[in-house]
């Protein structure tokens, strides 16, 4: 069926090589995603859970490998004595050539009231070495200069103040306008100065006038992927299938489901920011390889022990002590940061890059505010104008928490920002959508509003990288063995309930609290019997807004599987994809899904203009 596919595909990339000086009719001819592959329309159903219609956590949270490397092993070990560690990769910026390595030295500092060394006069070096070539015999080495930063973890409840976190050094240097398509050895500052180390990698094509087609293209997602035996093996799979980029859309360590006085003591809720720095270790063999384009989770938030002082709404954080992302906006600055920006929130929440010249990647934070007015809503707006498919067709979207899942924990979480956005990514013909935050896989069909629409993007959420919270394994359609109802229909507003609606309140976390006043085209329907209670999505089986409740896998849903994974998507030209998800028990010589998408030009909001047209 596969190989079908490809044949059809093949025949197609004729017929447009053919129609390519008429580009009306091919207008005509193609309609956006079309879905070409054996997996449009698995389902894949998870084992029953043993008390799923009652305790529905039991069923993700308990899991017994779903624990962390273990302090001290040498997966997440490092030494302290100034050699680099931790090495990363943060790209490609905006303009395609510059990348940002980052990298630790030293460990960090734990006890109560910490002091911060000055660090502003400290420079660090990265050294790029790019493999010989024709016009450059003994290959180009060049050296940048970066910056030393650290951060403070400065706890003011008393039961966390012994145990304050001064972090290790953080190296950043800015890569600047490295040569595209060309493989580098690198090494960096230790920390007594000399360069140590010996990494590699590729930096992204950028096409231009002479330069050979940036196709194929290869971009892996991930998400949630955290620092379990699990986690190490999407890291390996990852690395085996080879991506050009990485895009990781959040959760990154985990270190809030710590306590502060150890990093091996489960707590929900607190901070330990030593599992940062194993986090680090654990993913350098990836990071420091392949350039990874992340966003904040909710994982990143960590307000635990500091939130009293915290408010998403006024700015009122200052760095580098105590601010809300503090751990993540330190350690993976996004692309475009600057000398002067790195390592500061204001810069470290959202962005838009251009993969390989040919990709625009939108990175939302969905844990900051993104309501109309709000100065990300301000910034993304005029993103998506700036965006020219002749030069940059393909066009995608990042935030961490899932749109389009069926599974019980997080459905319907983002109403909310969705009735914000949703339609701004159907007018500008977003063609995929990456999230994250529901720790399992699922892809949808191109889907708007609930509905399957050919012009609309596919929603991916791949946040099975494997972390310690486990996997969900319980879909809103199951019916419970004991109740004889769907998940939608089991629980009320007053329960642990996977049917309260919850939304990331624009300025907030995620969670059920004041429905937020921008979300009004949003109806919420009034929790059965419970006076001013939360509102619930669904009530008494019916069907009270489309998709809300579902008795049967809903057909926007193209396949789901409650496994650890990772997904890789093969752009092949400005119109076609092959998107993958390899599925961590089944290794990556084959894929669980694989499909083909083939960008249709027929819907008005993704109609460019091809490279002939702008010509004529
Ligand atoms: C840190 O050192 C630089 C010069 O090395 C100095 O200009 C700056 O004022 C110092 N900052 C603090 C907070 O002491
Ligand atoms: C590149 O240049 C740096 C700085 O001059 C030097 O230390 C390093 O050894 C050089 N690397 C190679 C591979 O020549
Ligand atoms: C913090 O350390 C001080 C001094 O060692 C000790 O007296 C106090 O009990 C500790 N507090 C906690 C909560 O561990
Ligand atoms: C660096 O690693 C590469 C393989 O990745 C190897 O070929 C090369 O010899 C190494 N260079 C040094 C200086 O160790
Ligand atoms: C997670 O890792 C454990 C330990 O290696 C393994 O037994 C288990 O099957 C893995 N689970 C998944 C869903 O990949
Ligand atoms: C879009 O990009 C194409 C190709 O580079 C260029 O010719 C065209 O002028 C651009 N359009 C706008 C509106 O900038
Ligand atoms: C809601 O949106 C309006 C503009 O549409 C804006 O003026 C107002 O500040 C927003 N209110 C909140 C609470 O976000
Ligand atoms: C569902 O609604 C019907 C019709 O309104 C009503 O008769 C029935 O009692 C309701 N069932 C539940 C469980 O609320
Ligand atoms: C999908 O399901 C919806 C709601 O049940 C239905 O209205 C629609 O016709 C279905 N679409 C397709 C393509 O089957
Ligand atoms: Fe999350």
């Amino acid at each position: 069926m596969q190989l079908h596919g490809i044949a059809i595909l093949a025949l197609l990339a004729l017929f447009h090589q053919a129609q390519a000086y008429r580009p009306q009719e091919l207008l005509a001819q193609r309609a956006l995603i079309a879905e070409i592959g054996d997996a449009t329309n698995q389902h894949i159903t998870a084992k029953p859970c043993p008390s799923k219609a009652t305790v529905f956590n039991d069923c993700f949270l308990t899991s017994s490998n779903a624990k962390d490397y273990p302090w001290g092993s040498p997966e997440i070990s490092y030494s302290a004595a100034g050699d680099p560690w931790g090495v990363h990769l943060t790209g490609p910026y905006p303009d395609g050539r510059t990348y940002l390595v980052s990298w630790f030295t030293g460990g960090p500092t734990i006890k109560r009231n910490p002091t911060q060394p000055n660090t502003s006069a400290l420079v660090t070096y990265a050294s790029v070495q790019a493999a010989p070539s024709a016009s450059a015999p003994s290959g180009e080495n060049q050296t940048f200069a970066g910056s030393i930063i650290t951060y403070l973890r400065l706890y003011t409840d008393t039961a966390y103040a012994n145990y304050s976190y001064l972090s290790p050094y953080i190296h950043h240097v800015i890569l600047a306008n490295l040569t595209p398509s060309t493989t580098y050895t690198y090494q960096v500052s230790a920390r007594d100065g000399n360069l140590a180390g010996n990494y590699s990698f590729t930096t992204l094509p950028l096409p231009a006038d002479g330069a050979p087609s940036p196709y194929p293209l290869r971009i892996g997602i991930m998400g949630d992927v955290g620092q379990t035996r699990n986690s190490s093996v999407t890291r390996d799979h990852m690395l085996s299938n080879n991506p050009q980029v990485v895009i990781h859309v959040g959760d990154s360590s985990y270190a809030d489901n710590y306590h502060a006085s150890s990093p091996d003591l489960n707590k929900p809720g607190g901070t330990n920011q030593q599992r940062w720095d194993s986090f680090n270790v654990l993913w350098e063999p990836l990071f420091s390889r392949a350039p990874v384009l992340n966003i904040p989770g909710n994982h990143e938030v960590e307000s635990s022990g500091i939130k009293s002082s915290i408010s998403l709404t006024t700015a009122s954080w200052s760095f580098p002590t105590n601010f809300p992302f503090q751990s993540y906006a330190a350690r993976f600055p996004p692309p475009g940061s600057t000398a002067a920006t790195l390592g500061s929130i204001t810069a470290s929440m959202y962005y838009s890059t251009v993969l390989g010249g040919v990709a625009t990647l939108i990175s939302f934070n969905n844990y900051i505010a993104y309501h109309r007015g709000s100065p990300q809503y301000e910034w993304a707006i005029k993103e998506f104008q700036k965006v020219n498919r002749t030069k940059t067709p393909w066009l995608f979207v990042q935030y961490h928490t899932s749109s389009y899942h069926t599974y019980t924990n997080h459905y319907k979480s983002m109403e909310c920002f969705m009735s914000i956005w949703e339609d701004i990514f159907y007018r500008y013909g977003v063609d995929l959508v990456f999230n994250g935050h529901v720790h399992a896989y699922e892809r949808t069909h191109p889907v708007y509003k609930y509905r399957r629409d050919d012009c609309a993007p596919t929603y991916v959420t791949v946040g099975d990288g494997g972390n310690i919270e486990g996997l969900y394994r319980n879909f809103v359609d199951d019916i419970s063995s004991t109740t004889k109802k769907t998940y939608c229909e089991g629980f009320t507003a007053s329960g642990k309930s996977p049917a309260t609606l919850y939304y990331t309140n624009p300025g907030g976390w995620d969670s059920a609290g004041p429905r937020p006043a921008n979300c009004s085209t949003v109806t919420f329907q009034p929790a059965s019997g419970v006076a001013g209670g939360p509102p619930v999505m669904c009530l008494n089986g019916t069907d009270p807004l489309l998709g809300f409740c579902q008795s049967s896998q809903p057909n926007w849903s193209a396949l789901r599987d409650p496994s650890f994974g990772h997904a890789i998507l093969d752009l092949q030209s400005d119109t076609t994809a092959r998107f993958r998800w390899f599925k961590n028990l089944v290794g990556t010589k084959v894929a669980v899904d694989d499909i083909v998408l083939e960008r249709q030009a027929s819907c008005q909001n993704r109609r460019r203009r091809s490279r002939h047209l702008s010509s004529s």
